[in-house]
């Protein structure tokens, strides 16, 4: 493990309409102008939405065959590298991404659409979003955030949980995340939108569609073997990819890895909390094709 870092929790500022921290705007100029190649393929996601499950998938479909000591010596956020992070003392997502020479590079991105960077439209390159309902993704960020000390002060549950209806998180508003990339994915056929509790439900069909739209043709054996080393469980155990050797999170407070079910939700929010989101959902998400689902 590596030493622990001086960072100080940043706060929200709003950024072209966006609530950020600067660790995720300070490379700003460098990360728009970043180079995109062709077969890159951006994972884009709300953060907690399941984007490390999803790396690891993709990782694990390109790359588990071909190169094993990848999975035993490189942690996912080298594999796949955070495009706009920039916290001192560690190289930055670009950097990492620019030093990658796989092919293809599996980059990660929380931006919301209007902030992916040019290069990856004119490359016309593949994008997979993944989304997860709004409840669980609140009850995960808020774990996270709690961990996490370069992440803004989450205060306790109930503020956390008005400042989730306003918006008022590092990546600004959830509705606007997912609805945002839904409707591109309305006009740009390189885009995968899926969900988080689909992959709960059926991991395998799951990566059956992923490498339908990736045009890969791992065999059945194959892809059984990516879904069950991605399951849960395996993740949690697995130090290169449960973030148990990044720096800045505290695990005593939670673990990454914490739950990775669908319905925790209802194990934090009281039933006043739950009419009161319930009745702003529907003010809010106007759109009937985008649906979402907080039991299977
Ligand atoms: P919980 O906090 O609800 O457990 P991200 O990778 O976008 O930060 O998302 C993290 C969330 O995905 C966490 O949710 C984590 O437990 C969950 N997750 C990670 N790997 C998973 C897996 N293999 N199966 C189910 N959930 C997983």
């Amino acid at each position: 493990k590596m030493e622990s870092l001086e960072v100080v929790r940043p706060e929200l500022v709003d950024f072209k309409g966006v609530w950020m921290t600067h660790y995720f705007t300070d490379n700003w100029e460098n990360v728009q102008n970043f180079q995109a190649r062709p077969d890159d393929i951006l994972i884009a996601t709300y953060p907690k939405a399941g984007t490390t499950w999803v790396s690891y998938i993709l990782d694990l479909l390109y790359f588990g065959q071909t190169s094993p000591e990848r999975q035993t010596s490189m942690p996912i956020y080298l594999r796949v590298p955070f495009l706009e992070i920039a916290i001192p003392t560690i190289p930055t997502g670009k950097e990492v991404a620019d030093e990658l020479s796989t092919s293809p590079r599996l980059i990660k991105t929380h931006f919301p659409v209007q902030f992916v960077p040019k290069s990856f439209w004119e490359q016309n390159c593949r994008m997979i979003y993944v989304a997860r309902n709004a409840k669980d993704n609140m009850v995960s960020y808020f774990h996270f955030d709690r961990m996490n000390s370069v992440q803004p002060v989450p205060g306790d549950w109930n503020n956390y949980f008005q400042r989730f209806l306003e918006g008022k998180n590092l990546y600004g508003s959830w509705y606007d995340h997912v609805g945002g990339w839904w409707e591109k994915t309305k006009t740009c056929s390189k885009i995968h939108y899926m969900f988080y509790e689909d992959m709960v439900e059926d991991t395998g069909r799951e990566i059956d569609k992923l490498c339908q739209f990736l045009g890969l043709s791992a065999e059945a054996e194959e892809k059984k073997r990516v879904a069950h080393q991605a399951q849960f469980d395996s993740m949690k155990k697995n130090s290169m990819a449960n973030y148990s050797t990044l720096p800045v999170l505290d695990f005593k407070i939670s673990p990454f890895m914490r739950k990775g079910k669908v319905g925790d939700w209802k194990n934090h929010f009281t039933v006043a909390q739950n009419e009161e989101f319930d009745e702003d959902y529907k003010k809010k998400m106007k759109d009937p094709t985008l649906q979402f689902r907080t039991e299977i």
